[in-house]
C-alpha cells in the first residue's frame, strides 16, 4: 500500500496521528525537558562510520549469541508498559509478531495481558520478563515463579526506578488506565492505576503508584537476593556507568541493559550510545551488554555492536507499529528494521558481527 510507513520514523508519525491523546502522550514523552528523550537520537546521528569497501558482502550473518541462544539477528522487544493502549490484543499481539520475526519480547511486568495468557497464546516463542521490585517482597518472588513458569528465560531487573522519572505530558493528563485495562501480573495490588476519580491536572497516576507499591530502597543487596531465588540469568538494565556494570557482574548479573529508560527518568543523563563505550569495557566479555535508546535505523544497530553491544532493544517503535498495524504492524516493522540492518552491513563492508569493531566508528 502506498501509504503504509516505510521506515520507523514513519510509524511513529502515522501512531501519534492515532492514539488518543492520553496514551500517545504516555508513550511518547520522556521527563521534564526531554533533553534525554532528544539526546539519545542526536547521540547516534553524531557517528560516522568509516565503512570496508572490497569485502565480500555476498553472504551475510546477522546472527549473535545472546545469553546463550543464537539469535537471528540483533534486536530484543524492550520492555515497555500497557500495550494494550495501543491495540485491543496488546502484548499478545507483539508476542506473535516478535515470534515470527526471530525476535526475542521482554514482558514488562506492567503489561496489560498476563504472563500466563501470553505464554498459552505464543508457547514456543523466546521471552524474557521485566521485573520491578516492589515493596512486597512475597509479590515480587511470586511474580519471579510466575515468569519462569511462563517460559520466560531471563530477568531483567530495572535498576533507573527507584521512583518514576516525571512526565510532565502524564502529569497535565492525569495519566491512568482506561476502564476495561488493568495490570493483571499484579493483580493483588488491585486497581492499582485505574483512574480514580482524581481531578484533572493532580499528576499521573502511575507515579503515585510507583511511589506506593515501588521500592525506592532497592539496591545490590536486591540483586544478590534476586540472583539467590532465580536460577535464570539477572539482565541488570538501565546501567550507564562501567562502575556500576562491573558491580553488577561481580554480585552474580549475567549481564547489563545500557539503558537510560527512553529518557524517561532522570533528565539530562548521558545518552545511551555514549555510555556503550565504557560500560562494554568494565563488563569486559563477562556478560551480556545490550543497549536501548533511540535505536531507529540498521545503522544504530551497526554502532550500537560495534561499540561492544551484543543486541539493542527497541521501545517506542513497538508501540508505534502496533498502535498502526497491530500484529501485521509489529510485524512489518521488525521486517524493515531487519532489511535495514543486513544493507547497512554490506553497505558497511561487514558481513557478520564479529567484523563490526571499534575502528568504524568516528565521533564528530
Ligand atoms: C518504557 N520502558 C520501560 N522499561 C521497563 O523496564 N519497564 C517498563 O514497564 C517500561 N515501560 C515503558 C513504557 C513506555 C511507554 C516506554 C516508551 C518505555 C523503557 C523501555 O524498556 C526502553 O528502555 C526504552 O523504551 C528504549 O528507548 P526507545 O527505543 O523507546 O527510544
Ligand atoms: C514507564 C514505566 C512503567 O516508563 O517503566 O512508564
Amino acid at each position: 500500500m502506498a501509504d503504509e510507513p516505510i521506515n520507523l520514523f514513519e510509524y511513529e508519525r502515522a501512531a501519534l496521528a492515532r492514539l488518543a491523546p492520553m496514551a500517545r502522550d504516555y508513550y511518547a514523552s520522556g521527563a521534564l525537558d526531554e533533553i534525554t528523550l532528544r539526546e539519545n537520537r542526536a547521540a547516534y546521528d553524531r557517528i560516522a562510520l568509516r565503512y570496508h569497501v572490497l569485502a565480500d558482502v555476498g553472504v551475510r550473518d546477522t546472527s549473535t549469541p545472546i545469553l546463550g541462544r543464537v539469535h537471528p539477528w540483533p534486536v530484543v522487544i524492550a520492555p515497555t508498559a500497557f500495550m494494550r493502549l495501543a491495540d485491543p490484543d496488546g502484548e499478545v499481539a507483539v508476542a506473535r509478531a516478535a515470534h515470527a520475526e526471530g525476535v526475542t519480547q521482554t514482558i514488562s511486568a506492567l503489561s496489560t495481558a498476563s504472563l500466563e495468557e501470553i505464554a498459552a497464546a505464543v508457547p514456543e516463542g523466546s521471552r524474557w520478563f521485566q521485573l520491578y521490585v516492589f515493596r512486597d517482597r512475597e509479590l515480587t518472588r511470586d511474580l519471579v515463579r510466575r515468569a519462569e513458569a511462563a517460559g520466560c528465560t531471563a530477568i531483567e531487573l530495572t535498576a533507573d526506578t527507584p521512583v518514576l522519572g516525571r512526565r510532565e505530558r502524564d502529569a497535565r493528563n492525569a495519566f491512568a488506565l482506561p476502564p476495561g485495562l488493568s495490570m493483571p501480573n499484579l493483580a493483588r495490588l488491585g486497581e492499582g492505576i485505574r483512574a480514580p476519580g482524581t481531578a484533572p491536572g493532580s499528576d499521573s497516576i502511575l507515579l503515585q503508584f510507583f511511589a506506593a507499591q515501588v521500592d525506592p530502597a532497592l539496591s545490590w543487596r536486591d540483586l544478590d537476593w534476586l540472583c539467590s531465588i532465580t536460577s535464570l540469568p539477572v539482565l541488570v538494565k538501565g546501567v550507564v556507568r562501567g562502575d556500576d556494570a562491573a558491580r553488577a557482574i561481580e554480585a552474580g548479573a549475567a549481564g547489563v541493559v545500557v539503558s537510560n529508560h527512553g529518557g524517561r527518568q532522570l533528565d539530562t543523563a548521558i545518552a545511551t550510545i555514549d555510555a556503550l563505550p565504557e560500560v562494554a569495557a568494565a563488563v569486559d566479555g563477562r556478560g551480556a551488554v545490550l543497549v536501548d535508546g533511540g535505536v531507529r535505523r540498521g545503522t544504530d544497530i551497526l554502532k550500537a555492536i560495534a561499540l561492544g553491544a551484543q543486541a539493542v532493544q527497541i521501545g517506542r517503535p513497538v508501540l508505534w507499529a502496533l498502535a498502526v498495524g497491530g500484529e501485521a504492524g509489529v510485524r512489518r516493522m521488525l521486517a524493515i528494521l531487519r532489511e535495514d540492518f543486513d544493507r547497512a552491513m554490506a553497505l558497511a563492508g561487514t558481513p557478520d558481527l564479529a567484523s563490526i569493531t571499534p575502528d568504524l566508528i568516528v565521533q564528530r
